[in-house]
């Protein structure tokens, strides 16, 4: 049986193992939501940058620029980070730069993993499917905000331990409390989440629209992978 286990901030990344295992790196409000959404509707390519300059610099060599700070659309980027804004399809076969607050520095942060796949409710079968296709251990790694626990994407954590139980088993204290959080919550996660700091934070803005996407339930069948530092679509899973 192979092990999961849950670190809930890109700052507790060195207390966990990295090598030999898939690290899942989450971000449901809105990072990993949002690349998913990008991959599934034709963005061939996505690079992901801790800072706005690497990002800004990307567009030199034909990348579309997208990013945020603090739910703010980035000043000068072509593109904010809603997944809605692809949903369109608008943007079929384009090369994608993207920088936020915390999604982008958790990818960054799960070097010297053995495989690095991207989270969301949209693709949660699918990530199930091929995680159980490999035989590793796993490690889910929550992008949090500022390096603090949030609850969306421990609550993503927690219903992909549960899906996982048939193969993985969760030791660790935190998957176990995920697990049960999402046996108790998992039913409603819009009225569990709109409680979430971020989901207030995203009202505030206006743009909650992009709040109901991100809880959708296997949309696509794709799987978000980081190839050569670059995070790409492995299809129909
Ligand atoms: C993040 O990386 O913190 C989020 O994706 C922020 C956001 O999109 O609002």
């Amino acid at each position: 049986m192979q092990q999961v286990e849950i670190c809930f901030s890109p700052d507790l990344i060195q207390l966990h193992e990295l090598q030999g295992k898939i690290v899942v790196v989450v971000d449901i409000f809105r990072a990993t939501s949002t690349m998913v959404a990008a991959l599934a509707n034709g963005i061939s390519e996505i690079k992901t940058c801790a800072d706005l300059e690497e990002c800004r610099t990307m567009a030199s060599s034909g990348y579309l620029i997208a990013g945020e700070r603090n739910g703010i659309k980035a000043e000068g980027f072509q593109l904010g980070n809603s997944p809605l804004a692809y949903l369109s399809g608008d943007y079929h076969n384009q090369k994608l730069a993207m920088t936020t607050t915390n999604g982008t520095l958790a990818i960054s942060k799960s070097a010297g993993a053995d495989e690095i796949l991207i989270g969301a409710f949209p693709n949660l079968q699918a990530t199930v499917s091929y995680i159980q296709s490999r035989d590793k251990d796993v490690l889910i790694h929550c992008a949090g905000w500022k390096a603090k626990f949030n609850l969306e994407d421990s609550l993503y954590a927690g219903a992909l331990v549960k899906a996982l139980e048939a193969t993985h088993e969760a030791e660790d204290d935190g998957a176990i409390a995920m697990k049960s959080l999402f046996e108790k919550e998992g039913h409603d996660l819009k009225g569990f989440l709109s409680q979430a700091s971020h989901a207030k934070r995203l009202q505030n803005h206006n743009i909650d629209s992009d709040i109901d996407f991100c809880l959708t339930l296997d949309l696509f069948s794709l799987v978000g992978k980081v190839e050569n530092e670059t995070l790409v679509a492995v299809e129909n899973w």
